[in-house]
């Protein structure tokens, strides 16, 4: 694939909230490494799907992407050009051509203002359309594209459904003319009968459009259905990342194969016979996540060697890239699950005990 043919590229990229403490004076006692080294890059028209548990670091990710969130370290090169660095100006120049669409509509939507103040605010400041007459042209485009009728312009969000508004956010993203949209959980605050319309419409509009997506979400039906690529994150970092049906049916880091065996088969057989995978513990802290790899903690195949002491990079097996020193032997079978008593990390100072704390909990089980 040529550099040309990628619009987004993310390299090394981190991004570290500092954690501050005293009521006299305000010091930093840590840091929440909230992205903490991730790579990937998204092919021009093609969507990348980000799944992981809460708080591995999904939003962060997507808000860094478009500096919303500043980057600690890293690069973000976007159609060629580097973000991180670019003056202010020029960024917001950049930014009509990277929108985001949120989980819940309502709350980013303002109350007070009605839908064509809503779409008419972002194209006023971006300075897009010649006239009046030119932006309602364009508004009014924009509604047909996302399936709401013209009498919604003068109406307020709250006077929607929710599925409706989800499309009024979607409406303010495109009425720029973004090549890249940013969606967090597009679809988590909806109905079940109305997320697959949303969905459905997000696939259109990249048909026919040739957007290019980042979706963010917690439901892997989801991310599979509308996904080219789709990345897994897991504290701060990519543990796998492979083409959406290879990773559904060959997952190969430990933490996919737990994420997969969650997800229900619809045939009864196979769902009864089926390994289930049940992770011990919660997700470890980010402001002091786990030596070596981080989810040694919770790795039903943790081995002695190299799991606790050194990180595993990313590295390609086959179509997939995995972030496991074992995925090669797990995969063959050489290397058997075994169950594990979760850990815990803490922050400095959070716990009886800095550092990392054993907690009581289920250890896992496998079937
Ligand atoms: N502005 C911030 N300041 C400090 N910490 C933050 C900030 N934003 C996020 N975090 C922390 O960074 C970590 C990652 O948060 P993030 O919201 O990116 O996770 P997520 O994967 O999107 O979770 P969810 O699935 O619940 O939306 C969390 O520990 C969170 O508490
Ligand atoms: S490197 Fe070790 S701890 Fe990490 S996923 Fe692989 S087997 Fe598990
Ligand atoms: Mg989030």
């Amino acid at each position: 694939m040529s550099d040309n043919d990628i619009l987004v590229e993310v390299r090394d990229l981190k991004v570290h909230f500092p954690i501050r403490r005293g009521v006299l004076f305000d010091r930093t006692v840590g840091h929440v490494k909230a992205v903490d080294g991730v790579d990937l890059s998204i092919p021009r028209g093609k969507t990348y799907g980000l799944v992981g548990e809460s708080g591995c670091g999904k939003s962060t990710l997507g808000r860094a992407l478009l500096q919303l969130n500043p980057p600690t370290s890293g690069e973000v090169k976007f159609d060629g050009v580097e973000l991180t660095t670019l003056p202010a100006g020029k960024l917001r120049t950049m930014r009509r051509r990277m929108q985001m669409i949120f989980q819940d509509p309502m709350s980013s939507l303002d109350p007070r203002q009605n839908v064509e103040s809503i779409l008419t605010e972002g194209l006023q400041t971006h300075g897009i359309g010649a006239n009046r007459d030119d932006r309602r042209r364009i508004i009014g485009e924009t509604l047909d594209a996302v399936g709401l009728p013209r009498w919604a312009l003068s109406r307020y969000p709250h006077e929607f459904s929710g599925g409706q508004r989800q499309r009024i956010g979607i409406a303010r993203a495109l009425v720029l003319g973004p090549e890249l949209i940013v969606a967090d959980e597009p679809v988590s605050a909806l109905d079940v009968s109305i997320q697959a319309q949303v969905v459905n419409l997000l696939d259109e509009l990249q048909d026919s459009l040739g957007l290019t997506y980042l979706v963010i979400a917690h439901d892997l039906a989801v991310v599979r259905h509308i996904s080219d690529v789709v990345g897994v994150m897991y504290l701060g970092a990519l543990v796998e990342e492979a083409p959406s049906d290879r990773l559904y049916t060959e997952p190969l880091h430990p933490y996919t194969r737990a994420l997969m065996s969650a997800v229900p088969v619809p045939d009864p057989d196979v769902e009864d016979r089926r390994e289930r995978i049940l992770l011990a513990g919660d997700l470890p802290s980010p402001a002091n996540p786990p030596s070596g790899c981080r989810f040694h903690t919770r790795c039903p195949w943790a081995q002695p060697t190299r799991c606790a002491d050194e990180r595993p990079e990313l590295r390609s097996i086959g179509a997939s890239r995995v972030a496991c020193h074992w995925a090669e032997q797990i995969a063959a079978g050489e290397l058997r699950p075994h169950e594990v008593t979760a850990k815990i990390t803490r922050p400095e100072g959070e716990g009886e005990e800095p550092g990392v704390v054993s907690a009581p909990s289920e250890p896992g089980s496998y079937v």
